[in-house]
Parts: structure tokens; C-alpha cells; sequence
């Protein structure tokens, strides 16, 4: 097997093993390439659903979706769909999955099904990177920031959400939010991340939303620029698997009429902590 790098900032790509039955050894090199890279990508996989679950077992427990629709005959793995009929995806702005949790996933592990035949594609953009760009004036601001994240205006009763977008379950369980540093120490590398996304950040804590709304509509312009961005285009068969505390992500929404059909599995995370400089 090998590794290539995607492009300068962010991905690799991991060729020639079938993630079904690799080796310990094959997994260390994948692991590896997942902490330098913050995503990585395997073309051509052979996979049932309990294979996928095994795989994800290798990697830490499986930290099931409360909000998705499950895969009915194997629950912990979470349907990402869009139907021929339906203008709205999961996923069209950028962020980083559960963020709004106390303890957020630390990877997602997505498995293409069923993909459109042209579209469809996920955008991944390094926060490392995007942290590294701002002034040092700017990191030192976000340095002594903490935001508040929040599921209920996404997942919650009062969502918005229409005929014409995805489906989500258990609206009463979009109760909890989550507080945590804007910049993180992400825990596999050690290194500095900006942790805000457009879709789960509510405020600054001990901020009002308007105070936070011009920062934070600055750092999401910020966060997603295309020098920091790698654009994945999937086929049947594709996996990407991601680290939420080193990469946002955005499904770009532009195949209507087609069905998208991919499995997800989030993988438990580890608290992490602010990243202070110098330590
Ligand atoms: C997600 O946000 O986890 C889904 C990404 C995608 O469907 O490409």
C-alpha cells in the first residue's frame, strides 16, 4: 500500500489495501496518515455494512448519531441521503460533526453508496492551515475565546426543516450545548485548530449573538478560503475518513433530480483542551 498526499494542505490518499481485511500494520499506516493529513481517502472499497462497523471498531467505540436516520437493519451506521425529489442535503454549510457535543466525535468514517453522476463532491478545509494564517494579533484575540455550540436550531422542534430536505429523528434529544476553546489543541497531533463552524457555533461565550455575529461570520469566511480547501469527488465504493478537530467539511449540494446515498459512521472522541501558545 502507499500514501500521497491529496494536495499541499490538506488529504492523502491511500492506495492499493482493501480496508475489509488489512492488517494491524496496514491500519498503523492508515492512522498515521489520518493525524499528518486530517483526511484520507480509499477509492474502490469492498464493503458490507458489518464490515464497516468492524473497521470502525478498530479505531475506537462507534459513537452513534442521535438526529440521522439509521440504516435499519444496522443502527450505529447513519444514512446521509438525498432523494431525486428533494433540493436541501445534510451537510451544505461548512462544520465539523457534533460539535455541539460535550465530548464531540472525533472522526467520521463515510462510505459511498450510491453517488450522482457528476456532483456530489465534499469540500475539506484544514484548520490547521486556517489557524497558521491569521496575525498573530488575531490568534492571541481567539487564543482567550471559548464559543458556545448548539444541535437545537439544526436538529431540535423548532428547525426549519422542510418537505424538500433531509429527515431527522428524535428532535426532543437536540437539548444539550456544548462549550469549547475557539482555538484547540487537537489531541492525535498537538497541534493548533481553529474549532468554530457556521452550522453549530451559536456565540462567544459570555457574548451576545449579535456581539459574536461579525467574528464569527469573518472566521467562517476565513475558515473555508480555498487555499486551505481539498474537493473530493466520489464514486461507488469511495471512504473518506476525517478528523473533526483538524477539518471542516461542506457537501456540496448541486445534483438535484439524482440519489446521493452514503453511510456514516462517527467514531468516539477524547476532551480536548485550548491550545495556549508556548505549551
Ligand atoms: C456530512 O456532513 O457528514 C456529510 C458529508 C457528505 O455527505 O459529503
Amino acid at each position: 500500500m502507499s500514501v500521497t498526499p491529496a494536495n499541499n494542505i490538506v488529504g492523502a490518499f491511500i492506495h492499493d489495501v482493501q480496508i475489509a481485511d488489512c492488517t494491524d500494520s496496514d491500519l498503523a499506516v492508515i492512522k498515521q496518515a489520518f493525524v499528518d493529513h486530517g483526511v484520507v481517502f480509499l477509492r474502490d472499497q469492498q464493503l458490507t455494512p458489518e464490515q464497516h462497523i468492524a473497521f470502525a471498531q478498530r479505531w475506537s467505540e462507534i459513537n452513534v448519531n442521535r438526529f440521522f436516520t439509521p440504516v435499519a437493519t444496522n443502527p450505529v451506521i447513519a444514512e446521509v441521503r438525498k432523494e431525486p425529489h428533494q433540493t436541501k442535503n445534510i451537510g451544505e454549510a461548512w462544520h465539523t460533526d457534533h460539535s455541539y457535543d460535550q465530548v464531540p466525535a472525533m472522526g467520521s468514517m463515510l462510505y459511498a453508496r450510491e453517488v450522482p453522476p457528476v456532483g456530489g463532491d465534499t469540500l475539506f478545509a484544514c484548520q490547521y492551515a486556517a489557524y497558521e494564517a491569521l496575525s498573530p494579533g488575531m490568534q492571541q484575540t481567539l487564543a482567550g475565546l471559548r464559543a458556545l455550540h448548539s444541535s437545537r436550531h439544526v436538529f431540535g422542534a423548532d428547525a426549519a426543516i422542510g418537505n424538500d430536505g433531509p429527515k431527522y429523528e428524535n428532535a426532543e434529544l437536540a437539548m444539550q450545548d456544548a462549550i469549547h476553546p475557539v482555538v484547540i489543541r487537537n489531541p492525535r497531533s498537538g497541534r493548533p485548530a481553529l474549532y468554530v463552524n457556521s452550522d453549530f457555533t451559536v456565540r462567544f461565550d459570555g457574548w451576545s449573538v449579535a456581539e459574536s455575529r461579525p467574528l464569527l461570520e469573518q472566521l467562517y469566511a476565513h475558515c473555508g478560503r480555498a487555499e486551505f480547501v481539498y474537493r473530493f469527488s466520489w464514486e461507488v465504493g469511495s471512504m473518506a475518513i476525517w478528523d473533526n478537530q483538524a477539518v471542516m467539511h461542506l457537501a456540496v449540494n448541486d445534483y438535484h433530480g439524482y440519489r446521493r446515498l452514503m453511510h456514516r459512521i462517527t467514531l468516539e472522541g477524547v476532551p480536548f483542551e485550548p491550545f495556549v501558545a508556548g505549551t
